[in-house]
């Protein structure tokens, strides 16, 4: 009886491996520890066991038992981890529609600037939104007493006057940051959040985003700057757009100029205006240690939400703030 309970388990275990599905595990459970299989069979056989044998006899059968209930458990668990083994699900119906969430189209439009520069081999730069009048006026050669600093014009937090901090009005502050932390040459975009106490109307808000750009070389000139202007207009509004200058006058900047690019709107090729620009002025290269004999720059500021309205015909910047779904969901 001992010699058949072993073969009977060792042919069980043998069988038990080879079992590939779940049709397959369930024919070897009804053939072994089923309420009429082998094993039961066997346990059945135990009244004809003489009686001093009976003890061992029964607590081998207990034992194969255990073993083949245990076998088969963890055999179960193997198959239903390793895939399918019911009748396959076709999931490429189009099913129900969940209604995911997507990117805000302001958060895609700076990802997608953001490469197209990344691509013409400027790295990234970041600062703070909060910052100290150093980087926001004074090392931009806007000294104090500048009509720029008018409290009606910023928002500046509560505080000393040697220690006043504000909402940065512009991303020209990561200039400034850039060029303290890094030795020339350089080469940097940032984009961020930027405030001024504008009236909201359809072109401006009090919270928009721009993108700044500074070159820092030796014998940089406003050729390298508009080539770059021109190459990230194509890149990132097709081969035929343009750019354009327009004599203007930034503190921080030397020749001054505000850039307009021509892009395709609805199949139609457009002037749009974007963004301020020009050569770095000497005071902002000497206010960061950086030789202007020995160094020239450029550097240009564009605000995203103008360019996502053009690209998407978006008529109202207000829109872009409101959270409204039905808006949204169409970008
Ligand atoms: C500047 O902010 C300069 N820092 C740009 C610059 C950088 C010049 C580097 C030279 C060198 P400006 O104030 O013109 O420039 O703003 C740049 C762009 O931000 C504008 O062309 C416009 O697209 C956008 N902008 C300005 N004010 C608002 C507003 N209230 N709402 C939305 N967009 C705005």
């Amino acid at each position: 009886m001992l010699d058949a309970l072993l073969s009977l388990e060792q042919s069980a275990l043998a069988e038990l491996a080879a079992a590939a599905n779940a049709e397959a595990l369930e024919r070897w459970r009804i053939a072994y520890i089923g309420a009429n299989g082998q094993l039961k069979q066997a346990m059945t056989g135990l009244k004809d066991v003489p009686k001093d044998a009976k003890p061992a006899v029964g607590k081998r059968l207990n034992e194969v038992k255990a073993s083949l209930e245990a076998a088969f458990e963890s055999r179960r668990t193997a198959l239903a981890s390793s895939g399918p083994s019911g009748p396959v699900v076709d999931i490429t119906e189009p099913g129900l529609d969940l209604g995911l969430g997507r990117r805000h189209v302001l958060s895609r439009t700076i990802d997608e600037i953001t490469d197209v520069f990344a691509r013409m081999g400027f790295s990234v730069a970041q600062g703070p939104e909060l910052e100290d009048e150093w980087h926001n006026f004074n090392a931009l050669n806007i000294p104090a007493g500048h009509p720029a600093r008018d409290p009606r014009d910023n928002f500046y937090l509560k505080g000393t006057w040697a220690e006043r901090l504000l909402l940065r009005t512009q991303t020209s502050t990561v200039q400034i940051r850039a060029m303290e932390s890094q030795k020339p040459p350089l080469k940097v975009v940032a984009t961020g959040r930027v405030y001024r106490p504008d009236a909201h109307d359809a072109t401006h808000f009090s919270m928009f985003h721009q993108i700044e750009g500074l070159c820092i070389d030796r014998s940089v000139s406003m050729v390298d700057l508009k080539t770059s202007l021109l190459q990230f207009a194509r890149a990132y509004f097709g081969a035929d757009a343009e750019v354009r200058l327009r004599p203007s006058f930034f503190p921080f900047t030397e020749p001054s100029a505000e850039f307009d690019m021509k892009m395709r709107i609805r199949g139609e090729l457009q002037w749009v205006e974007l963004g301020g620009c020009g050569m770095v002025d000497p005071n902002v290269l000497n206010a960061v240690g950086i030789d202007p004999e020995e160094w020239t720059g450029y550097a240009f500021g564009l605000g995203i939400e103008r360019i996502a309205m053009r690209k998407y015909g978006i008529a109202d910047i207000r829109w872009l703030f409101e959270n409204d779904a039905r808006f949204l969901r169409q970008f």
